[in-house]
């Protein structure tokens, strides 16, 4: 959607993976869907030094509602655990230099059964959300019809343009009509959205973040073109700071999400966040690859028989990503390979930084052996980058 916004992949702060419709305020205060919860977690983005890596958004999701509309038909924030309401909360968020998003449904209910946003209430939602200054909107797809989908997310998008505020949107839809064409019309979605939800929702399990990257390759040749600057394939959350991913695990969602230029909305309470975890999400080399400016969205360029994978993710200044990810179960593999193998079939000299150790690896040619030793489940990530004349780009670079 080209309204200036998500000119690179968004990054911030999402509420549903690790909070869920948690309402229980009362057994559950510093956990519950309340303005504190989004008050605590702007302010640690701000003292945390996310904001400044570029984590920027801090959004609601679902069951932030009362439920029912008011007498004028207008959207309500539970006000027992919004007591100031939302223009309240996006009033403090931009005095923190960080942005809100908030959370609808095109259907009769949210997917939680809070008041939707039916076509009749389409143009008075997108007023409410500017009259309470929001700057996103995830727009949901549960509890509509295909029709509805297909009426519900342009007039959305038109109506949230008409307010004059700029407000990135979300779109579930295509996650709703099985993420593909011809039910799925990508063309339109790039017009009309800044980001959309493919697939299912992700869960706090290893398992769950595999199926979501086995989807998104079958389907690269379909995916990989849609994305670009404003409008992004989005694979939902990173789960990293919570329960089911180990270490490796956590680093191995981190790189292949920056492989496919997807959005970073870290949903993880950043009150206990372990420094572990802190670095592989505030690694300044991989943040300034997932925002490059290109924002051309990687591919799996190949799987060998051993089940090692390599994912290549084209950047600005003729570097590259490269993901070296193992799906073994054993130990540590030594994979051997060449650039030339890897598609890399030019005469320049090449240099790498592992995106992780921050070790350098020069002298690289196409037909230089190198080997990588990958973890189980884990990734070697390196940023790769010619330096035939050319100075190292690392040196020059500012980091955000
Ligand atoms: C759907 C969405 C999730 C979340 C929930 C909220 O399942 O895909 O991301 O927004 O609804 O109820």
């Amino acid at each position: 959607l080209e309204n200036g916004l998500m000119r690179t992949p968004p990054m911030g702060w999402l509420a549903w993976e690790r909070y869920r419709c948690n309402i229980n305020c009362k057994e559950d205060p510093d956990n519950c869907i309340s303005e504190q919860l989004f008050m605590n977690m702007a302010d640690r983005l701000v003292e945390d030094g996310w904001r400044d890596l570029g984590y920027t958004y801090i959004n609601i999701d679902d069951c932030w509602m009362m439920p029912e509309r008011d007498e004028d038909g207008i959207l309500v924030a539970d006000p027992e655990r919004f007591p100031h309401g939302i223009k309240y909360l996006a009033d403090y968020v931009h005095s923190r230099g960080l942005k809100l998003g908030i959370y609808e449904d095109l259907g009769n209910k949210t997917c939680m059964g809070y008041p939707g946003s039916t076509l009749d209430k389409v143009v008075l939602d997108a007023q409410t959300f500017a009259s309470w200054e929001v700057d996103m909107l995830k727009l949901d797809g549960c509890y509509s019809s295909p029709e509805d989908r297909a009426q519900g997310y342009p007039s959305m998008s038109k109506a949230l343009n008409a307010t004059g505020r700029p407000i990135a949107y979300s779109c579930s839809w295509p996650a709703y009509d099985g993420g593909l064409p011809p039910e799925v019309n990508y063309t339109l979605l790039m017009d009309i959205c800044n980001l959309w939800r493919n697939y299912d929702d992700i869960q706090d399990s290893w398992q769950s973040v595999l199926t979501i990257v086995d989807w998104f390759t079958k389907h690269q040749e379909v995916l990989q073109p849609m994305a670009g600057p404003g409008h992004w394939n989005d694979p939902d959350m990173l789960l990293i700071g919570n329960y089911g991913l180990s270490f490796e695990q956590a680093k191995s969602q981190m790189a292949l999400w920056t492989i496919f230029a997807a959005p970073l909305f870290m949903s993880t309470d950043l009150r206990t966040m372990s420094a572990q975890n802190m670095d592989i999400l505030q690694n300044k080399l991989m943040i300034e690859i997932n925002q490059d400016p290109l924002g051309v969205q990687g591919r799996r360029i190949l799987k060998t028989q051993d089940a090692i994978e390599v994912y290549v993710r084209p950047l600005s200044r003729k570097a590259s990503a490269i993901v070296f990810f193992s799906r073994r179960t054993d130990m540590p593999y030594r994979y051997h390979t060449t650039l030339r193998s890897l598609s890399f079939t030019d005469s320049l000299l090449y240099e790498a930084q592992d995106v992780y150790t921050e070790n350098i690896i020069s002298g690289l040619t196409a037909d230089t052996n190198f080997t990588v030793v990958i973890n189980p489940s884990g990734v070697v990530m390196w940023y790769l980058y010619p330096i035939s004349g050319l100075e190292n780009p690392l040196a020059s670079k500012t980091f955000l």
